[in-house]
């Protein structure tokens, strides 16, 4: 298994394109599943999440042609089951649950156990598809979901579940009649996700909003996709860039949707500009402890919550951190200590104490934003870091180590 070694203390400098978003991706993938034909997909990202997505996808019938565009093709549908050995691997597999009732009536799919995040149930998603007719019956460990014929539901969400209202909103294009999605997720990847529906001949309103209605019909068309860039990953950037007070310009950025991260880093005393799909971040002012709780869209985002608390461990003053999405998000609080952070947690909430230097020291991460984390404060520490568990990273970090390498980071990717 490699590991990443980081030279840590040079400030980064250059331009760095981000690449398509994954949690858009994975969903957009999924709902290839409902229109038979041909489907051309751009700006898929390279990630080992959706190499392994492609794997459940092939595993019902579905062929690739890489390239850019990705050419997806499902016009043949063979099987309806995501076996335990994948979602286990990528809770994200339980996406095909809803396209998979809508085109063939019947799903099986394991039922994810817990994560190193936190317990992630699946029962809302179960809950709105039981409200739109599916059967559903646990059987040695997966969910068997059976139809005659979807119908459209109010459905209510008790918490604003992202993978859930992504599912119900693929199911509920082809149910007949109106679905009504009350509390429904608003990240920009559920909106994304939308879009693309509709270019296929979904009806949708409300989309971005807490309120989708979702009026069914009878077939969709496959139609080509731009997959929307990727907002955490800028977001990472942005915290490597202004914790090695580094010079960077991120392209290719969501800026429109990450409001309340670039006001969080400015509230901390990152300088920096934005334009459409650019973000400019200065050199200077002095970095101030700020204190941070994530939220569902449009607040503060859990998957940024690692690099954040990165950023603070060396920011004048103290920053409370406070995690409400995930009950165990906190796993590279140990991994920051290592490399000399000073934080304390107490149940949900985190206090970071911030210190004038991180020193080197080997560590390692239990989830994709975790190790992302401890990359982020590698690049600040003075020494050697060595980031080890390397497949977090590259299940949702294109090219890493080649992107903050053509940005001067002393980076590099070694077997372990
Ligand atoms: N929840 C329930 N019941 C459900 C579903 C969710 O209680 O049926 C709870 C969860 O336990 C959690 C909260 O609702 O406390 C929110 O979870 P959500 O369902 O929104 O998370 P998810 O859909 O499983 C997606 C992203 C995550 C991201 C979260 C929150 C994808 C593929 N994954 O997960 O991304 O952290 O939303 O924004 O879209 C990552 O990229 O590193 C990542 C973990």
């Amino acid at each position: 298994m490699d590991k990443i070694v980081i030279e840590g203390g040079v400030p980064l400098k250059g331009e760095v394109a981000i690449s398509g978003a994954k949690n858009a991706a994975l969903p957009i993938l999924a709902a290839t599943l409902l229109a038979p034909g041909i489907h051309h997909l751009y700006n898929v990202p390279p990630l080992a999440d959706i190499r392994t997505f492609k794997k459940v996808l092939g595993l019902m019938g579905v062929s690739f042609e890489e390239g850019k565009p990705l050419i997806v093709d499902t016009s043949r549908l063979t099987g309806w089951m995501a076996p335990y050995e994948v979602v286990k691997t990528m809770r994200a597999a339980v996406l095909v649950l809803g396209p998979l009732v809508a085109r063939a009536r019947q799903a099986s799919v394991s039922l994810p156990g817990g994560c190193a995040i936190g317990a992630r149930p699946i029962d809302l998603h179960l809950k709105g598809l039981a409200a739109m007719g599916v059967k559903i019956r646990l059987n040695q460990g997966y969910v068997e979901a059976r139809v005659k014929r979807l119908k459209g539901a109010e459905i209510t969400l008790d918490t604003p579940t992202v993978t859930g209202t992504e599912n119900l909103m693929m199911a509920a294009v082809l149910a007949q009649g109106v679905t009504r999605i009350h509390n429904a997720a608003q990240e920009p990847e559920v909106a994304d996700l939308a879009r693309f529906l509709v270019a296929m001949g979904a009806k949708i309103e409300g989309i971005g909003t807490d309120v989708l209605t979702i009026t069914g019909v009878n077939a969709l068309t496959p139609a080509p996709y731009t997959i929307m860039p990727d907002r955490i990953e800028a977001g990472t950037y942005l915290a490597a860039a202004a914790i090695t007070r580094g010079e960077v310009t991120i392209t290719n950025a969501p800026v429109a949707a990450m409001s309340a991260v670039l006001e969080k880093f400015q509230e901390a005393g990152v300088r920096l500009k934005t334009d459409d799909d650019r973000i400019v971040v200065e050199q200077g002012g002095s970095l101030v402890g700020v204190d941070v709780k994530t939220r569902p869209y449009p607040g503060f985002p859990t998957d940024m919550q690692a690099q954040f608390m990165a950023l603070m461990t060396l920011a004048r003053g103290a920053s409370l951190i406070t995690e409400t999405i995930f009950e165990n998000r906190f796993m590279h609080v140990s991994e920051l200590k290592r490399l000399g952070a000073d934080i304390t947690i107490s149940a949900n909430q985190a206090m970071v104490r911030g210190k004038k230097q991180l020193l080197g020291a080997p560590v390692m991460a239990t989830d994709l934003r975790a190790s992302a984390s401890l990359v982020v404060a590698g690049l600040a520490a003075q020494g050697t870091t060595e980031v080890h568990r390397v497949y977090h990273l590259d299940r949702g970090y294109a090219h890493l180590t080649e992107k903050l390498t053509a940005l001067g980071a002393r980076i590099r990717r070694v077997p372990a």
